[in-house]
């Protein structure tokens, strides 16, 4: 099943599901960009706006991502703010809103389902002003290597999406060929249990 098509059937459950990934991606994007404010928020992949609705009380203005038709009709029916604009789009093809000189660039959950880092990175150094930060939060390479990626019950069937690996030198080494400089690197246990493998890691990046 394609990508796009799993999230349209997973939008009517996706914010009330289980979903421990979810819940402590919320409280890590919290933490990180706590204290902070920004003029232009671009949020990609923003999903049914689980993030949307309180980094629009951080900035002037926000541009939500997604190429799923299900999860931003979720995210439309909660959101209602003039500061805030959905964009139907596929984040793997060439960025048609990367002139909005943006001063933060969101990724929550997302790139676990995109090959190509390179491509991401690149397009969002075009989004941003310079000194521009670039937040990204993805399922830990440990969790992936031990075989986690996004899935979701429909029909008492396990449905699983089609995700790729990427290594934490992955996205070391994107960033800096884009140049990003690295502000911030955290990983996240369950529990704050350090003694198990981390559910998530995040990254703060910096456009030089
Ligand atoms: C796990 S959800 C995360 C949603 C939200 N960021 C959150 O943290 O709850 C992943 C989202 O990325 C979107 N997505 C995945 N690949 C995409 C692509 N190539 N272009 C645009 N959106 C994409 C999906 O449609 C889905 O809404």
């Amino acid at each position: 099943m394609k990508i796009d098509e799993a999230y349209n059937l997973w939008a009517d459950t996706y914010d009330t599901n289980d979903n421990v990934t979810r819940d402590l991606e919320l409280a890590i994007s919290k933490s990180i960009l706590a204290g902070k404010s920004f003029s232009k928020i671009i949020e990609l992949g923003c999903g049914t706006g689980k993030n949307t609705e309180w980094l629009i009380d951080k900035c002037d203005s926000l541009l939500g991502v997604d190429f799923s038709s299900e999860m931003l009709r979720k995210a439309k029916r909660k959101i209602k703010s003039d500061k805030v604009k959905f964009l139907q789009a596929d984040l793997t093809k060439e960025w048609t809103f990367n002139n909005t000189s943006a001063d933060l660039v969101t990724s929550s959950l997302i790139l676990e389902h995109i090959n190509n880092l390179d491509f991401i990175f690149a397009e969002a150094h075009k989004s941003l002003s310079v000194n521009g930060q670039f937040y990204i939060c993805e399922l830990h390479p440990f969790k992936q290597y031990a075989g986690s990626k996004a899935r979701f019950e429909l029909n008492n069937e396990i449905v699983k999406l089609e995700t790729f690996v990427h290594h934490i030198s992955d996205y070391l080494q994107s960033a800096a060929k884009n140049n990003f400089k690295l502000l911030e690197l955290n990983e996240w246990f369950d529990e704050k249990n350090r003694a198990e493998i981390p559910r998530l890691v995040s990254f703060l990046f910096q456009k030089k």
